[in-house]
């Protein structure tokens, strides 16, 4: 399984903030946002992902993130050159999949929770032998977001793209499993009335297919908004409560790879050493007490 995310956009409700830089490199407390996507990607055991971003603001992404060696992780780079649709992710990373499965996870999405690495490696193991796995997450208005309705059993009845009158309160969040025909699939969609190759509508191709599995968050997890101001800073306050609180960083991607068994401790250790801040001092005294 490959990861894919697409960190493009031009968040205009962000601005002036965002108008000469991306919004998925703004700091979220401690880390710039996009650690916290790539985090999501490593806890389901994803070592290569593809990073997609504008023309503009590519190069600050690898700059920032590299080759991914100094995680034991490989980054590959690509330019979406219109933000013309959250499907175009498996247009444009068609060469960079090669024919596996993938996961795509949007660059502004956070999330925060119990048994999330488990719920993650069991999604990217179910879409193995075909299919998608996409999540659920009840919110008090999911007019905004992609919303799936189910039966009383559970079974998907529909999906729609923020939809007007919403059949549930089950929003959709930016975090997507697919098995290995993705790419086919995307490349057959058309524009929506909006223009844009919606990732709702690949998703309804594996529901008439009868492949679509949807997993749901509970009840305390975190999903967290960045797309305005106030969510953005609510989310940095989140980040910064459970941290100092507990001790642990969250989405602290050297500390993952660490426990992933990607890097040895020797290697956790030079790269906390490298970084003159609290988060430096933590890699080392991570690396200090040992897995
Ligand atoms: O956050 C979850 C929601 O994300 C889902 O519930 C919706 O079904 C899905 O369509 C999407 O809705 P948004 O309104 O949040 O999508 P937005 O256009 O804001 O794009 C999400 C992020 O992806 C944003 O940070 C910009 C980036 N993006 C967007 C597009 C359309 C790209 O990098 N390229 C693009 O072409």
């Amino acid at each position: 399984m490959k990861g894919i995310i697409l960190a493009g956009g031009s968040a205009t409700r962000l601005y002036p903030l965002s108008k000469a830089i991306s919004k998925q490199i703004m700091p979220v407390y401690d880390k710039p946002m996009i650690y916290y996507p790539l985090s999501t990607l490593m806890l389901a055991g994803i070592r290569e992902v593809l990073i997609i971003s504008t023309p503009r603001d590519l190069p600050m992404f690898e700059e920032l993130l590299g080759d991914g060696s100094r995680l034991g992780m490989r980054f590959s780079y690509k330019v979406q050159m219109v933000p013309n649709g959250l499907a175009q992710a498996f247009v444009l990373g068609r060469e960079f999949l090669a024919g596996e499965p993938g996961c795509l996870i949007l660059g502004d999405n956070m999330f925060y929770g119990q048994h999330f690495a488990s719920m993650l490696r069991e999604a990217a193991q179910s879409v193995l032998d075909g299919g998608a796995c996409i999540f659920g997450y009840e919110v008090a208005d999911p007019r905004a977001y992609g919303v799936v309705e189910f039966d009383k059993d559970g079974k998907v009845l529909s999906l729609e793209e923020k939809p007007e009158h919403p059949k549930s309160n089950y929003a959709v969040p930016g975090l997507y499993f697919y098995d290995r025909t993705v790419c086919d699939k995307a490349a057959d969609l058309k524009p929506s009335a909006r223009g844009e190759y919606e990732i709702t509508d690949l998703n309804k191709l594996y529901l008439a297919e009868g492949t679509l599995k949807v997993k749901l968050f509970s009840r305390g997890f975190a999903w967290l908004d960045t797309g305005n101001c106030d969510s953005l800073l609510d989310a940095g306050n989140f980040i910064a409560t459970i941290q100092n609180r507990q001790g642990f960083y969250v989405s602290c991607i050297e500390e993952i790879a660490w426990r992933n068994g990607w890097i040895t401790t020797e290697q956790l250790a030079e790269l906390g050493k490298g970084i003159k801040t609290a988060y430096g001092r933590y890699l080392e005294r991570l690396a200090t007490k040992g897995r």
